[in-house]
């Protein structure tokens, strides 16, 4: 059977696409999410994203990407990447492979941005290389499940 990787993605990230464009590009969250599907299907995972507004609720996708042991999360946590603390407490629970996506690079920008307690357990981080970063962070997924 296909192992799942949880693409999961915070606030604002539903606006991709007219948000911000020259920061975060023109791709909607719709085309990261058809980039993500033919990524994984290309190595044989199934993908489960989901996007929320709401802290609680990415917490909650978290537990259950860990109850079910899922093979692995790629996570661009938004603005949670920078307050997060129940965040980072739900990934270290779960137990699972993460990776870290951010469309800019946030150490280019605001000095609030700098910061990132997603880090603190994911194996590494992409940034700044746009929607690309969800297709090489699913990649280096893919590689290490083959090779752990
Ligand atoms: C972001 C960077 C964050 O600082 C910001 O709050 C976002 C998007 C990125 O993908 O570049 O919402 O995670």
């Amino acid at each position: 059977m296909a192992k799942t990787v949880y693409v999961l993605n915070g606030p604002n990230l539903n606006l991709l696409g007219t948000r911000e464009p020259d920061t975060y590009g023109r791709a909607t969250l719709k085309d990261v999410e058809k980039l993500c599907r033919e990524a994984a299907r290309r190595h044989a995972l199934k993908v489960k994203f989901l996007q929320s507004n709401h802290e609680g609720e990415i917490v909650d996708s978290i537990h259950a990407a860990g109850a079910e042991q899922a093979a692995g999360i790629v996570i661009n946590a938004g603005a949670y990447t920078h307050t997060s603390i129940a965040i980072l407490d739900a990934l270290n629970a779960a137990e699972l492979p993460v990776i870290e996506v951010h469309l800019s690079n946030i150490h280019r920008r605001e000095p609030f941005r700098h910061h990132s307690y997603i880090s603190q357990v994911a194996i590494g981080m992409i940034a700044g290389l746009g929607s690309q970063g969800y297709l090489f962070a699913l990649q280096a997924l893919a590689r290490r499940l083959a090779a752990p």
